[in-house]
């Protein structure tokens, strides 16, 4: 069992930690299962969990979507100039969504949380990645299911990107509550915890300008970038920065991380990328098509999806160079 750990050279976690971001000795677990959550959480058995992030629908009342945009070269009605001055036309290819309306929110959470919660090791700890429309009820939900003693912290992801209402302070972060299982004995990897600048790095010192702090419960993060190479087309899809952060700090090399509202599988890259066992479920066969494409190097195992991959052209690319201008929330 792994500990709480905030000492270097000491403790399990410790030591397992230094071999971070190799692929554990024994073959890992990656497995994408194509099902209602409910109903594939009941498979998963007792306390066999090291660590679940979700990042649940956020009871907007609209459907999440966005739209595949493929820039087609036009010389004559071409309306962006590109490489070399090159004059391109975009025209919509596809469109992905998935609902996010609940007629009672809780109601749908609250079973899917009690699922987690049996799933979880002792030494585990549950990420919930919500906004300000719900995270007041979730908590209070979260509390009662888990006692207010395991809640240690809500982290605020900060964000600085999109519109800007006139009519009110801009709502740019989201907000992730952490619970651990045992609020007495639990993985926390102080120093796999990535480090960031200095705000003011002359008031400290070069040495400790260099070396950078660790990051408070605000963690400013950019949303995925338009135009990088992680962004998959996903309505909502999170940073993998934000998501590694919390598989490095709260699991062990070879640990198994869930996400049952996998989505784009940020969080399935995330824990391959740290030598971490992942399973992944969704609902959604675009979600499913997407983590195909995008999981394919890391060689993945599929429940449930054969129907969907039959008709997905895995060498397609995720997304095509020009993207959907109106593109600029998480959710
Ligand atoms: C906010 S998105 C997750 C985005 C993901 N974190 C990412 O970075 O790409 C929520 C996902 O939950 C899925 N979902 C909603 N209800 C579900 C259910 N009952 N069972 C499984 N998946 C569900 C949706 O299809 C959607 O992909």
């Amino acid at each position: 069992m792994t500990t709480v750990s905030t000492a270097a050279g000491g403790g399990d976690s410790v030591s397992r930690l230094q071999v971070d971001g190799v692929i554990a000795q024994e073959p890992p677990t990656r497995k994408v299962i194509f099902a209602d959550n409910l109903e594939a959480l009941a498979a998963i058995p007792d306390e066999c969990v090291d660590l679940i992030y979700i990042d649940p629908p956020f009871n907007t009342g609209r459907p999440q979507s966005r739209k595949g945009i493929r820039a087609i070269r036009d010389e004559t009605h071409g309306d962006r100039v590109g490489f070399q001055g090159n004059r391109y036309r975009s025209i919509q290819t596809s469109s992905i969504q998935y609902p996010d309306q609940f007629d009672d929110y809780l109601a749908f959470l609250e079973p899917r949380f009690r699922e987690a919660k049996r799933a979880l090791n002792p030494a585990g700890s549950f990420f919930l990645h919500v906004d300000y429309r719900e995270v007041h009820y979730c908590k209070i939900l979260l509390d009662q299911i888990w006692g207010r003693e395991s809640f240690i912290n809500e982290i605020i992801w900060a964000y600085d990107y999109g519109g800007r209402p006139k009519s009110r302070w801009p709502a740019k972060h989201d907000n992730i509550l952490w619970y651990a299982k045992d609020p007495r004995d639990y993985t926390f990897n102080y120093h796999a915890i990535d480090r960031i600048p200095y705000m003011a790095p002359g008031l400290v010192g070069p040495e400790k300008a260099a070396r950078g702090k660790t990051p408070t419960d605000v963690w400013w993060n950019t949303i995925v970038p338009t135009n990088s190479a992680e962004k998959t087309g996903y309505p909502t899809q999170k940073p993998l920065a934000v998501i590694e952060r919390i598989i490095r700090a709260h699991s062990n090399p070879g640990d198994l991380v869930l996400d049952f509202f996998a989505g784009s599988g940020a969080t399935g890259e995330a824990a391959a990328k740290h030598g971490r066992s992942f399973v992944l479920i969704d609902n959604n066969p675009e979600s499913i098509r997407i983590i195909a494409k995008r999981l394919a190097p890391y060689g993945v195992q599929f429940e449930g999806c054969n129907a969907i991959l039959q008709d997905t052209n895995l060498n397609q690319p995720l997304l095509s160079p020009i993207q959907d201008p109106d593109d600029d929330t998480t959710n």
